[in-house]
C-alpha cells in the first residue's frame, strides 16, 4: 500500500491507495508538520488496523512537507510536488484529460492539465484562510460550521453591492442580480448572518471568477474543483451561480476534498 499525506496550511490529509482503490481518506488539524504527519498516519492505521510494515511508500505533499525528512517512523518517504499532486488528483477523480484544477483549500491554486501536462497557472491569497480569518474579526466566529449555519439565513442584499443596484436594472450581459461591489453597501441594519453570507460570497465568487477566467485564457472547457472549501454548500451555491452567469460547470468529484493527498499518493505509484 501507498500513503498519500497533505500537510496544508490547515488540515494534514491522509489517504491509502491500494489497488487502484482509494482507502479511508482521514483529516487531522495541521500543527507542526511531523507531529501532524505522524499522527495522521497513526490514526489513518489505527482505523484500518493495518500495521505499519504494510506500508511500501508515503507520498508527501503540501506546504508542510518540506520538513518531513526521507523516512517517517521508518516509512521510506517521497516528496511530491503540491501542483503535481492536484493536477494529478483533479484528472484522476474525474477521468478528464484536460481540465483547469482549482485547489481550494487555505489559499487557492490553479492547476491546468492537458494530456499528461501539469502546470502551476496561478494562484490567489483568497481561499479558507481568508473565510476563517474575516469570520472571526468581524463576527467572533471560530468554526465553519456556525458560520455556515449563520449564513443560511443571511441577506446579501444588506452588505453587496449589485448591477441592479448602480445601473437601476440589467446591464447588456449582466442580470441586475449581479455582484457589482462585495461589501459595497453594507447597511447600518445588516446582521451577523448576513455578514456571514457575504463572507461566503467573496471568497466564492473570487475563486469562481479566477478560475473561469484561467479556464478562458487556456481555453478549456472543464474545471474541477477540489479541497476542503469545494464540498461546503454554500461555497458550491456561490460558485455555481457564477458558472451560471458564464455558461461554465464546476465539477467536484468523490473525495475531492481529500485531492492533494490522492494525487500525491497516484503521482509517487507511477514513479516506482
Ligand atoms: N472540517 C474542516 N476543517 C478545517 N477546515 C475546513 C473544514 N471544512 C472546511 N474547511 C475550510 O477549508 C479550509 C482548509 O482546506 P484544506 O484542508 O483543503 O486546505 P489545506 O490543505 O490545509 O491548505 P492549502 O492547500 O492551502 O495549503 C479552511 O481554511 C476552512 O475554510
Ligand atoms: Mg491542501
Amino acid at each position: 500500500m501507498i500513503i498519500g499525506i497533505d500537510i496544508g496550511g490547515t488540515t494534514t490529509d491522509i489517504v491509502g491507495l491500494k489497488d487502484g482503490k482509494i482507502l479511508s481518506p482521514v483529516s487531522v488539524k495541521a500543527d507542526d508538520p511531523i507531529t501532524s504527519a505522524a499522527g495522521a498516519l497513526g490514526k489513518f492505521v489505527e482505523i484500518l488496523d493495518l500495521s505499519l510494515s504494510e506500508i511500501k511508500l508515503i507520498a508527501a505533499t503540501g506546504v508542510g512537507s518540506g520538513q518531513i525528512r526521507n523516512k517517517l517512523l521508518g516509512i521510506p518517504v517521497k516528496k511530491i510536488d503540491e501542483f503535481d499532486s492536484i493536477g494529478t488528483a483533479g484528472a484522476y477523480l474525474s477521468g478528464l484529460d484536460e481540465a483547469m484544477v482549482i485547489s481550494m483549500g487555505t489559499g487557492t491554486a490553479l492547476v491546468n492539465v492537458r494530456n499528461g501536462m501539469i502546470q502551476h497557472w496561478g494562484g490567489s491569497g483568497v481561499g479558507g484562510g481568508t473565510m476563517v480569518g474575516l469570520s472571526r474579526k468581524l463576527l467572533n466566529i471560530t468554526t465553519i460550521q456556525t458560520l455556515m449555519d449563520k449564513a443560511s439565513k443571511g441577506r446579501l442584499g444588506m452588505i453587496d453591492l449589485t448591477v441592479g443596484d448602480i445601473a437601476g436594472g440589467a446591464l447588456v450581459n449582466l442580470p441586475e442580480s449581479a455582484t457589482a461591489s462585495n461589501f459595497g453597501k453594507v447597511s447600518d441594519e445588516a446582521n451577523s448572518s448576513d455578514i456571514a453570507m457575504a463572507i461566503i460570497n467573496l471568497v466564492g465568487q473570487t475563486i469562481a471568477l479566477l478560475g473561469i477566467s484561467a479556464a478562458r485564457a487556456e481555453k478549456v472547457n472543464d474545471i474541477v474543483l477540489t479541497g476542503k472549501l469545494s464540498i461546503l454548500p454554500l461555497i458550491r451555491k456561490v460558485m455555481d451561480g457564477v458558472g451560471n452567469l458564464y455558461q461554465i460547470n464546476f465539477l467536484v468529484p468523490k473525495h475531492a476534498e481529500f485531492g492533494t493527498a490522492i494525487g500525491a499518493a497516484i503521482k509517487a505509484q507511477k514513479l516506482l
